[in-house]
């Protein structure tokens, strides 16, 4: 029975009872729905709303499920429509006529709203400490690589030699954002505490609201109950702050896919990161690393999701709202699971240094470095370009590589060349030489890891 049947409402058919039903979605909400239920009790007690006693026993049995659930030990009722009713239900069975009293003065609008802020603001806790260990992840692996040499891209053609090391820590780097972005949406979750907007427009009875908001530790009680109690954009930014990260995990995923690849192996993945084939023995598949790029999709799915059900709503709270839920704890529970596969996924990746120092000798990597020369002797950089893009016709012609040319060759096209152009254009000086603050030389990449890893583990 629904907690809102009464004789103005003949029975809903089962059909619709089980469409409008939410509890096999938001039981999650148990702990945090109790914690908002508690402050209110308390609230009611101390406003003498309800009488002190009644409002101690409240407390006290909605901390005791509390500690049931966490235990094991509070069944959920899965008859119930939604979490907020079994709780209410479970009270009353409890309490009996004391526990109805927990409803005085508040709405399961207001009632859900601030549950659901409750376990977002929770769970951005949990995601950032799942990215604590995997920025340690990155940075410890770039440790070990600040000088495994490897093509740098631009357009996947390749541009410039950098380091593993230094590729790695820009996703370090990326997932720094994603951390400060979760933050971001926890604190201004925290701003504001919704309880006591009841339904949609507070209530008659003397709620202290500034009690429940510090009972709740929020920094203020939301400004406007048809606000509060219809306000979702944490939710969305949340969804939003989750589409980014999962944006990164998938563009790593993405380039692990293809450097494990014959076509450019300078990857391998160990055994416990790669899958193999029904039919083709010889297979190591990235599906782990595929599937972070596919579930990427699901991510942004309940993005647009949300923002598209939020769209028309009218104020103020709408069922509606109800899906958002859904979506919002689906992406939530993918995202946990990608980011805390991270660390054990690089430690399965092994790096093949000797090919992907192999395959900066073709693609003239160092052409800028031949630019650069003749510009550090004074040319000027586009003189210096068009000469070293001479040079290059000439190489691609002859099928040469820079360093096949001898000190004469290099004469032919500028009488600056001189014998030190060989170590210009050697692939490890051009690497070692951009020690420019965020460069690839293994110094530079080496003070950002070790500053990461220390900022980390200090936190
Ligand atoms: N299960 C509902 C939800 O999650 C709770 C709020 C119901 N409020 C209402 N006015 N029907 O949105």
């Amino acid at each position: 029975m629904a907690i809102w049947s009464n004789d103005f409402h003949d029975a809903m058919s089962e059909a619709a009872y089980q469409f409008n039903q939410s509890i096999q979605v938001d039981d999650r909400l148990l702990d945090a729905d109790l914690q908002g239920s508690m402050a209110h009790a308390k609230m009611l007690g101390a406003q003498g709303i309800i009488e002190e006693a009644e409002a101690e026993a409240l407390y006290q049995e909605l901390g005791q499920m509390r500690e049931d659930y966490r235990d094991g030990k509070l069944a959920i009722d899965y008859e119930e429509e939604d979490v907020h009713s079994f709780i209410e239900a479970e009270l009353t069975r409890r309490l009996g006529n004391t526990g109805k009293k927990v409803h005085t003065g508040r709405s399961r609008n207001d009632q859900v709203a601030t549950a659901l802020k409750i376990y977002v603001r929770d769970e951005i806790e949990v995601l950032c400490s799942l990215l604590e260990d995997a920025m340690l992840g990155f940075a410890k692996k770039a440790l070990q690589h600040t000088e495994s040499i490897m093509p740098g891209y631009t357009h996947l053609q390749r541009a410039q030699p950098i380091t593993y090391g230094h590729y790695l820590m820009a996703y370090a780097e990326m997932l720094l954002r994603d951390y400060g972005r979760l933050q971001d949406v926890g604190k201004r979750i925290d701003l504001t505490m919704p309880l006591g907007a009841g339904a949609l427009a507070t209530s008659s009875f003397p709620l202290n609201r500034d009690l429940t908001t510090e009972l709740l530790d929020f920094l203020t009680p939301s400004a406007n109950s048809l606000d509060a109690v219809s306000d979702r954009d944490y939710s969305i930014e949340m969804l939003s702050a989750l589409s980014i990260l999962a944006m990164h995990l998938s563009r790593y995923a993405e380039e692990t896919i293809l450097w494990a690849s014959q076509e450019f192996h300078f990857i391998h993945l160990k055994d416990s990161f790669s899958t193999g084939s029904s039919i083709m023995p010889q297979k190591k598949n990235a599906d782990i690393h595929e599937l972070m790029r596919g579930k990427t999709g699901r991510v942004y799915g309940d993005l647009v999701n949300v923002l598209t059900l939020m769209k028309g709503l009218p104020l103020a709270y709408n069922k509606d709202m109800q899906e958002e839920k859904e979506a919002l704890f689906d992406a939530i529970d993918t995202m946990k699971m990608m980011v805390s596969l991270l660390p054990a996924m690089l430690e399965a990746t092994i790096v093949d240094v000797d090919a992907m120092y192999a395959a900066c000798g073709q693609g003239f990597l160092n052409a800028t470095d031949c630019a650069d020369y003749l510009a550090a002797k004074g040319m000027p950089f586009r003189d210096a370009y068009q000469i070293t893009g001479n040079i290059l016709q000439y190489c691609s012609e002859k099928n040469l590589t820079l360093e096949d040319l001898s000190l004469e060759d290099y004469k032919r096209y500028a009488d600056d060349f001189e014998e030190d152009i060989f170590d210009a254009i050697d692939l490890k000086a051009c690497v070692y030489r951009r020690n420019v603050l965020g460069g690839p030389a293994p110094e530079r990449v080496e003070e950002h890891a070790q500053a990461l890893c220390q900022a980390l583990e200090r936190s």
